[in-house]
């Protein structure tokens, strides 16, 4: 079983986009057009998931969540009238073909606790979107052998549809799980990577999960150079959010390293080589490497304590 899911995992890595989407049509629908999906804690993830699967055309009435909070149940029963909700998390599990995990970590250990017997009795696949807790312990929690657990590093753009995400697979996930996973996750990630090993979901967190807070940084200085250097707050932050949103979408539609687009807008002896060397000098590589860095040991870390519980 390992083998499959390792190598459906290298299979997809080779595969053009268009064969890898019909690839995961046919492994998908053969069965059922749409499978029963309950989320555990109706938050701000699962709000989004939610939303991308039914505007994907899943239809509402196969989704379900739980929540503790009545406030919360209200909310999305507005939204989405359709869905089913519940304060009792095994009310939700007991249809499920595919339970989604989003709570915070720290409630992760009870709420498994409590829905361990529905998950044994009917064996869904199990997607944890739960930060920080390694596929090995949720398995603990569960008890009973070995279960398909995919574990998903989504990171907050997904709050507006421009989500990117990092799925590992448990070697109990068969292949047409895996391509359920992937298509749920697409409602809410515009790339979503596998990854062979579950340390790389740690580089995931350090690149995509806390990579959105890099950017505000960065933005926030340019922001503040601009104000230093005569603009208004206003002018400067306008120009630097464009500026980072065009020079996205240039990287996204071009097939050139991103070091070829930043040499193609840097002329010799202009305004931006002289930036760009004031950078270099600066030791940005050094200082995006350490950040990088300091993320992922602080994932690792997290798993730990978590997992320890
Ligand atoms: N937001 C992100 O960008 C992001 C990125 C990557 C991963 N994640 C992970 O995704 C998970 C969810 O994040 P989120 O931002 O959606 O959090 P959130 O908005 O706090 O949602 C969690 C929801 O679960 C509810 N809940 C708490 N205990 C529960 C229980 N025992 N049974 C059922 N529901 C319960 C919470 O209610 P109360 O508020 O009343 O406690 C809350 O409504 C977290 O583990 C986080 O690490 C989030």
């Amino acid at each position: 079983m390992f083998y499959l899911a390792s190598s459906l995992t290298r299979l997809y890595r080779f595969m053009p986009a268009t064969e890898r989407i019909l690839h995961i049509h046919n492994m998908v629908s053969p069965q059922k057009a749409h499978s029963t999906i309950a989320f555990i804690g109706g938050g701000n993830m699962a709000e989004a998931i939610i939303g991308g699967l039914v505007s994907s055309g899943h239809p509402s009435s196969s989704i379900s969540f739980s929540d503790l909070a009545q406030e919360r149940r209200d909310y999305m029963k507005t939204k989405y009238p359709s869905i089913k909700s519940s304060a009792d998390n095994l009310d939700v599990v007991a249809d499920a073909e595919v339970v989604i995990l989003a709570v915070k970590p720290q409630v992760l250990h009870n709420v498994i606790s409590g829905i361990a017997p529905a998950l044994l009795a009917k064996k869904p696949l199990v997607i944890s979107i739960v930060a920080g807790i390694a596929a090995a312990s949720i398995n603990r929690w569960i008890g009973g052998g070995e279960s398909a657990i995919v574990r998903c590093m989504p990171n907050t753009p997904a709050l507006v549809g421009e989500g990117a995400a990092g799925l590992y697979a448990t070697p109990a996930v068969n292949e047409a799980q895996m391509g359920l996973a992937e298509k749920i996750v697409n409602a809410i990630s515009k790339q979503t990577i596998w990854v062979d090993s579950e340390s790389q979901i740690d580089t995931v967190t350090a690149i995509s999960g806390s990579g959105p807070a890099y950017f505000f940084l960065i933005m926030e200085a340019m922001e503040n150079a601009g104000v230093e250097a005569g603009l208004s707050k206003e002018d400067a932050k306008a120009l630097t959010i464009q500026t980072c949103l065009g020079a996205a979408k240039i990287a996204q539609n071009s097939d050139e390293e991103l070091a070829t687009l930043r040499r193609k807008v840097t002329s010799p002896k202009g305004t931006t080589e002289a930036a760009i060397n004031a950078m270099e000098d600066g030791k940005i590589r050094n200082v995006m490497a350490s950040a990088v860095q300091a993320a992922q040991k602080r994932s690792h870390e997290l798993a730990e304590i978590f997992g320890e519980q």
